[in-house]
């Protein structure tokens, strides 16, 4: 981080006080505000909307131009030419693996795959009907119970061995979690298949009959989980980080971060573009739900974002995506793609949208490409979990392995009484 700017902020009484203006690599300076504790003050920005919680070196968004670049990389070169598990290496290490250390990441990923027999069990707490989501929160945190060999976060070898487990288990429990819902036998991991051919196969293959992955159809998961696998500082990321800042285990940490995706407003938009779609119903009626969003009625699930002011470079892939997976099912005319289609142009030109910069984001399609791939809708941001493991695991390691970090602790502005004495109950009105 460069520092030669500075900011000077005075105050109504004369103080003033003389703030570091930073520069990252790519993206707006910052002011660093640390110092402002010297006025006995702070700032106030609920939700952080104009506030950098960290430095990092991992992705970065240019929200106006409407660019993503993971390690420097731009999301559109890694969706078409990379795979997962090469990006997974990227994210992690920060450069892209050579031959050799891709054949060795593979492996150690693969070793990993399965979990512990016991881990099984805690399915059986869960009624069936469970929100996957739910499982999954506590599955994963369930993790945290297995491996007291290695929760040493201070020790590089023991946040490795985490990332690995994490990377390489989140798949199966997902997958186990799907099982779980419909009723079929756990597939265990088939280490002969790629990642996303085994996740696919652990969800949809069974017992009874030989399972062979449709290539187009894993190249479209693959894309989606590359789409999806960091994103900055967005809320579950946060989370996992405010949670890792306090020496929790990596595992809770990606439990939390899980529980931050459900949200609607965050990972849980892709199944909510789904349900808005599905309660819209047909192509006609698209002008009059329109209307009742601008009446702010109702919100218009999968567009809009707090840094994209310009289309996500995502939605634009998991389009194309979108089309190609439909054509290789023979389901080009689907009327919820052709409704999303409608739906988009109407948006793009309309003034209300317009002005406020709302863009399709990259939940507005891939829910259509999940179902399409015969993933139910309440599974969609398992999938989504899926792919960000990797996202929260590696900025988790940048946070912990800073030898200057310290537990994330905000203020707040206090509205409540002032000081008062305590009032004996029969002195109460
Ligand atoms: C993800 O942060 C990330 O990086 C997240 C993510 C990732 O990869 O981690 O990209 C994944 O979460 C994508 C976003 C998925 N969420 C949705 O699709 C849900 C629908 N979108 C919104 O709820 C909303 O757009 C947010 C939450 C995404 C962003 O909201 P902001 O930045 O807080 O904006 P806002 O709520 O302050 O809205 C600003 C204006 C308001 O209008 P006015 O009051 O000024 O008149 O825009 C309107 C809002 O009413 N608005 C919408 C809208 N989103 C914002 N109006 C209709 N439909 C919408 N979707």
């Amino acid at each position: 981080m460069e520092n030669k700017r500075i900011a000077t902020l005075t105050l109504d009484d004369g103080r003033s006080i003389e703030l570091p203006i930073l520069s990252g690599t790519l993206g707006p300076d910052v002011i660093d505000i640390r110092a402002l504790s010297k006025l006995g003050m702070f700032t106030y920005d609920p939700a952080f909307l104009s506030t950098a919680s960290c430095s990092s070196s991992i992705t970065f968004i240019d929200g106006d131009a409407g660019q993503l670049y993971y390690r420097g990389y731009p999301i559109e070169q890694l969706a078409e030419r990379s795979n997962f598990l090469e990006v997974c290496y990227l994210l992690l290490h920060g450069e892209l693996p050579n031959a050799a250390q891709k054949v060795e990441f593979k492996g150690k990923v693969t070793q990993h795959t399965m979990v512990h027999d016991q881990l099984a069990r805690f399915f059986n707490g869960f009624r069936r009907d469970a929100h996957p989501m739910a499982v999954m929160v506590g599955v994963v945190g369930a993790l945290s119970a297995f491996y007291h060999d290695s929760l040493d976060i201070n020790n590089p070898a023991h946040r490795e061995i985490s990332a690995l487990r994490l990377l390489a288990k989140v798949p199966t429990i997902a997958a186990m979690t799907y099982k779980y819902y419909t009723g079929f036998p756990f597939m265990y991991p088939k280490n002969s298949f790629s990642y996303v051919e085994n996740l696919m196969y652990m969800m949809f293959a069974t017992p009874a009959e030989e399972y062979v992955p449709n290539p187009k159809l894993v190249r479209a998961l693959e894309r989606i989980l590359i789409l999806h696998a960091d994103h900055e500082q967005n809320a579950s990321t946060s989370t996992v980080r405010l949670a890792g800042s306090s020496g929790a285990n990596p595992f809770a940490c990606v439990s939390s971060g899980i529980a931050a995706l459900w949200g609607p407003a965050h990972g849980g938009a892709n199944e909510a573009v789904l349900k808005m779609l599905e309660e819209i119903g047909d192509v006609s009626r698209v002008a009059d739900f329109m209307k009742g969003v601008k009446d702010k009625k109702y919100r218009l699930m999968g567009f809009g974002h707090r840094v994209y002011k310009n289309m996500d470079p995502r939605a634009k892939v998991m389009r194309e995506t979108c089309y190609e997976v439909l054509q290789e099912l023979k389901l080009e005319n689907d009327p919820i793609f052709k409704m999303a289609l409608e739906l988009e142009q109407i948006a793009l030109r309309d003034e209300y949208f317009i002005e406020r910069k709302l863009y399709p984001n990259v939940d507005f399609y891939s829910g259509i490409v999940l179902r399409a791939l015969g993933i139910p809708t309440n599974m969609f941001t398992v999938i989504f979990a899926v792919a960000r493991t990797i996202g929260w695991v590696s900025q988790w390691n940048e946070m912990i392995s800073d030898s200057e970090r310290k537990i994330g602790r905000p203020r707040q502005l206090y509205q409540g009484a002032a000081k008062r004495d305590y009032v004996a109950l029969e002195q109460r009105k």
